[in-house]
């Protein structure tokens, strides 16, 4: 009898406990939720109506959710109108360069409350095609976003593109423009790497990258070969400055963003003016993927897909030798030019 009786209160204390870490983790996540529902600042100095610098509940559940991105096929009508949802022209755009983190960067920046992503490279200002359709074309392929939030966008493309800075500059001369580098050889290497994973899918076969990055006929550092001509940053920089201040860049270290994100990540919510809410909970290390993962809330985090952190093949040390001699100019112009230096070799 008593025997029974402890069962039964064993038993009891066992339904109790699991309901109280239940109802703990569920305060855990709310309060995690609500943190963000704290009144944003302005940006750009743009004030909404009264009330409209919380975002609503609903629009929270949206953002740190699988349906975060509002864009136009998963915002109701309803919502659109509720929320006075619009689809804005891009404040800030990351113009490049690919391969530098441009994906990385994008979807952390997607952490902060006040910033909403345009998820596909739109390819807008660098395809003729594309920039025919005209601006209000464009900006439909924007997400949905309350007026206060701003919208970024994407596409590497942009900064080695010739036509492009003169494009955006007609589109909105003081928007700002985020650049992230990584050290030359090494972005090269990566470029090489995406091109020849895509011959091996259709099962081509293809260069080395030692006879790509060098002319056979004269041993030199082969400058037509676009992987190496994307990394003589200064170059294309040079263009866009034609058309924009210097002030109107923030350069990001893309190495840095690989192994130690957040002060990254806060420089950049700093050049946007946007109160600092990326937190160190907010990225957290994976060591299985070997990159650091985002996470939005108790429940829903994400890592950047396979395609990106891939390993690259061992090239030749001379040829490394020979790039990062080759390189080595252009970089000295452009710490000169940036205001940041770095530790490239
Ligand atoms: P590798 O594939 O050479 O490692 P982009 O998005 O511009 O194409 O850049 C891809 C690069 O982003 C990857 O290059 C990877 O190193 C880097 N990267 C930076 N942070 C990352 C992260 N948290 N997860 C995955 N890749 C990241």
């Amino acid at each position: 009898m008593l025997f029974k009786q402890q069962v039964l209160l064993r038993q009891k204390l066992l339904v109790l406990g699991s309901l109280a870490i239940g109802s703990l983790l569920y305060l855990v996540a709310r309060v995690g939720s609500l943190d963000r529902l704290q009144p944003l600042c302005p940006i750009d100095g743009r004030f909404g109506p009264r009330g409209q610098a919380e975002i609503p509940l609903r629009a929270l559940q949206f953002k740190r959710g699988l349906l975060h991105e509002f864009r136009k096929g998963n915002a109701t009508k309803e919502q659109i109108r509720l929320h006075n949802l619009v689809q804005q022209l891009p404040k800030a755009i990351i113009i490049g360069v690919r391969k530098g983190g441009t994906r990385a960067l994008l979807e952390m920046l997607n952490l902060h409350p006040a910033v909403v992503k345009a998820s596909q490279e739109i390819h807008f200002f660098d395809n003729d095609e594309n920039y025919a359709k005209g601006i209000e074309w464009y900006r439909k392929k924007m997400p949905f976003s309350y007026p206060h939030q701003i919208t970024i966008e994407k596409s590497p493309a942009y900064f080695i593109t010739e036509e492009v800075p003169e494009r955006i500059y007609k589109m909105n001369s003081s928007v700002k423009l985020l650049i992230i580098v990584r050290e030359p050889t090494t972005r090269a290497i990566s470029d090489y790497t995406q091109v020849l994973e895509g011959k091996e899918r259709k099962n081509k076969t293809y260069y080395k990258f030692e006879k790509l990055a060098i002319d056979p006929n004269t041993c030199e550092v082969n400058t037509k070969y676009k992987a190496v001509r994307t990394s003589i940053y200064t170059k294309h920089l040079e263009r866009w400055l034609k058309y924009f201040p210097i002030e109107q860049f923030h350069i990001v270290d893309g190495d840095r963003l690989i192994t130690e994100p957040l002060p990254e990540l806060q420089l950049v919510e700093k050049f946007l003016n946007l109160p600092p809410r990326i937190s160190q909970y907010n990225l957290y290390f994976n060591a299985t993927r070997g990159f650091y993962c985002l996470r939005f809330n108790i429940v829903f985090n994400k890592c950047l897909a396979g395609s990106k952190g891939r390993i690259h093949p061992e090239v030749d040390t001379s040829v490394i030798t020979k790039l990062r001699k080759f390189f080595h100019p252009f970089n000295q112009k452009f710490y000169q030019i940036t205001g940041r230096t770095f530790n490239w070799p």
